[in-house]
């Protein structure tokens, strides 16, 4: 039996195969509502408690950032952190540079917060991070009366941003993209008048949802978003579901599997998130949501796997938009398809953590997977349920990819050997234990 266990030397660790997956599951809480909870509540007065938190590196960028503005913010047990948020207008200058480190939804949103805040900040990241495009907030923001300068004419990281009062405006987004929405949303409620945000196709809606229950005066229509300034967020509690990005790492490797039946327990089932479940199913797998509920307006439910005989489709950039961060693990469920799957309409995946199309084109390669890369997505031809040989997969240091790796190891001979596998704990602290506890060998 071959363990995933840590090469002390290279830093890299080998994942081992399975015959499937099997027992029951649960992921950790979902990393885009556990940023929402600490910003919203940081700018709430009152208590807001968060159970079901993401630990995962992204967010506590996200709690480091909220301290240094001078947010209350205590760890408690597992999971559990509270917010003491005494308004929007307590936020207060921070004494040093804001580090981000990896995680794009902490410096696109609070690019948005602190662009309207009565103060100086400057945001970093990482060398990843650092190559990210931030000019898609930076434009709408400076239309609303931002003062952001930035590396390469305010795209990139570092940002300095002189806080000043901004108008609200009425903009439609070149791209379907969280991201900037929550940065737009962010900071039109602290705009004067009103801000309007119309969006190509609807991106993931957390913020919308989170800011209702804290009071906002949010209005949804389609793919369009208003809101008006308000000072009057009330904290309040907050449940956090699992992800269910993290769980995908678990679908596609239970689809896969000759023995595989799991179940995966309070898993976020928003309908702007569950595009792997609908691309599962289109593949032929079989996937059931079990004991569906609703928690802190977040649809939740379990989640049960079955292996199967998956066959290859295409994937167009509407199917893929409530899946996108899904589609390293796409790539695998595709490699072991019967036929063709063919991956379009994907070009945001090039500026995501990686260049997540080329960093998986290179992952299949090396497993013996036939790929044609596109500018805006790949062609993979499936090998079926056959096993691929050992080899060394570079993660690139971005943790879904590393992930992906370890499920495409489950279908290997002797494992696959992961090259940067400590990147998993950006958004999933953990992973290789949970995945070793239903691993049947
Ligand atoms: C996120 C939005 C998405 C997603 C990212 C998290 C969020 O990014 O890929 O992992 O929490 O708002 P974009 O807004 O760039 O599409």
């Amino acid at each position: 039996m071959i363990n995933a266990k840590k090469d002390i030397s290279g830093g890299s660790i080998i994942s081992p195969p399975a015959k499937g997956i099997r027992g029951t599951v649960t992921v950790p809480g979902d990393k885009s509502i556990s940023h929402r909870s600490l910003i919203i509540g940081s700018i709430a007065s009152g208590v807001t408690e968060v159970d079901g938190f993401l630990e995962g590196e992204d967010n506590l960028s996200t709690l480091n950032a909220m301290r240094l503005l001078g947010v209350k913010i205590e760890r408690k047990e597992k999971n559990r952190v509270v917010v003491n948020g005494g308004g929007v207008e307590a936020l207060r200058e921070p004494s040093d540079v804001i580090d981000c480190l990896n995680s794009g939804t902490t410096a696109r949103l609070l690019t948005g917060l602190l662009s309207a805040q009565p103060f100086f900040s400057v945001l970093t990241g990482d060398s990843s991070l650092r190559k990210r495009p931030m000019k898609r907030v930076v434009e709408p923001l400076s239309r609303m009366g931002a003062l952001i300068s930035g590396r390469r004419e305010g795209s990139c990281l570092p940002l300095a941003i002189t806080g000043r009062r901004l108008r609200g405006i009425s903009y439609r987004t070149p791209m379907a993209s969280a991201q900037l929405k929550s940065a737009l949303l962010l900071a039109g409620l602290c705009a004067e008048g009103e801000t309007i945000i119309e969006e190509p196709e609807k991106s993931r809606d957390h913020t919308e949802r989170m800011l209702r229950i804290f009071g906002a005066d949010v209005g949804i229509h389609e793919n369009s978003i208003k809101i008006r300034s308000t000072k009057k967020l009330k904290g309040c509690g907050i449940v956090v579901p699992g992800d269910i990005s993290s769980a995908a790492f678990f679908i596609v490797g239970a689809a896969i599997t000759p023995e595989s039946e799991l179940l995966i327990k309070n898993a976020g089932i928003n309908p702007t998130r569950t595009g792997i479940l609908k691309i599962i199913e289109l593949m032929g797998g079989s996937v059931k949501m079990l004991n569906v509920r609703e928690v802190s307006g977040e649809p939740v439910a379990d989640i049960l796997v079955k292996s199967s005989k998956l066959k290859g489709i295409d994937i167009d950039g509407q199917k893929l938009l409530p899946a996108i961060d899904e589609f390293p693990i796409i790539c695998i469920a595709a490699a072991f398809s019967d036929g063709t799957t063919t991956i379009s309409g994907a070009g945001e995946l090039r500026v995501k953590e990686s260049d997540r199309i080329a960093v998986m084109a290179e992952l299949l390669t090396s497993i013996g997977v036939e790929v044609k890369e596109n500018e805006d997505g790949i062609i993979i031809k499936g090998i079926g349920c056959h096993q691929v040989k050992k080899s060394v997969i570079r993660s690139h240091g971005d943790h879904r990819i590393a992930m992906s790796a370890a499920i495409a190891a489950l279908m290997s001979r002797e494992g696959l050997e992961i090259d940067g596998a400590k990147c998993v704990d950006v958004s999933f602290p953990g992973f290789f234990n949970v995945l070793e506890s239903v691993r049947a060998s």
